[in-house]
């Protein structure tokens, strides 16, 4: 089904089911996926492989990671059906899912040049419209404009079992303890920090499978668009 070129801006808190839900509003409405979370936990592996990130303090060299910074390539390139983020020719796909990129990339998701470096990609993509894009600051921030806003909420248990799902042999108590941390540090840096845009849709899909939020998503476009 041909939607016109918009943006549909998907956002809210960590596992909250958003990059599914997304993948399949583009695959049937036809439109480009985009997940900036990856670039995020993309930036992060960078950084702790560059050895930027002393994980036993716990710190960020920042001056570093601004000098790094320009070398890193970053992109989304298209195989089977899937979209999989690349460090220049390296898929890192698996990598930037594993706890140890999730422990530290919501500090790197609140330093500003770094936000302002992915934003530069994000604007990239919006330039085209005819995309979905999921994150935290879409709607409200990235694109204010976008024409369809929805906001993600569910219930932390559930969260953590999704969460859980992709990560195999993960414990399902320290994947929630990790996803409300992220939650918290999200919700309360100051830059951009995780916000539903005010024209925004909630969406509590706690008790929905996708495809009730694909029924629930038709209708809209349905109620929106006339088709
Ligand atoms: O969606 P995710 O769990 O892959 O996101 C990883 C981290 O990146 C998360 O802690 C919040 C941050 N993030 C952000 O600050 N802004 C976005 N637009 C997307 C993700």
């Amino acid at each position: 089904m041909e939607l016109p070129r918009i943006i549909v801006a998907i956002d809210g808190y960590s596992s909250t089911g958003k990059s599914s839900f997304a993948k399949l509003i583009a695959k049937e409405y036809n439109l480009v996926y985009v997940d900036s979370g990856a670039l995020y936990r993309g930036v992060t592996l960078f950084a702790l492989e560059k050895g930027l990130i002393d994980e036993t303090a716990g710190e960020i060299d920042l001056p570093g990671l601004q000098k790094a910074l320009p070398e890193l390539v970053l992109s989304f390139r298209n195989e089977d059906g899937n979209t999989l983020l690349y460090m220049g020719e390296r898929c890192i796909e698996s990598e930037i899912r594993s706890l140890r990129v999730a422990g530290y990339v919501s500090p790197i998701a609140t330093i500003g040049f770094v936000r302002a470096w992915v934003d530069g990609i994000l604007h990239k993509f919006g330039e085209k419209k005819g995309l979905v894009m999921d994150g935290r600051d879409i709607g409200a921030q990235v694109f204010p404009d976008a024409e369809i806003k929805i906001f993600c909420v569910s219930n932390p248990r559930i969260r953590a079992i999704r969460r859980a799902r992709e990560m195999p042999g993960a414990d399902i108590e320290e994947v929630m303890k990790n996803l409300l941390e992220r939650d918290e540090i999200d919700s309360h840096r100051e830059v951009s920090p995780l916000r539903k845009a005010d024209d925004a849709i909630v969406l509590d899909n706690s008790d929905m499978t996708l495809d009730d939020q694909m029924v629930w998503f038709r209708d809209l476009v349905k109620e929106k668009y006339g088709i």
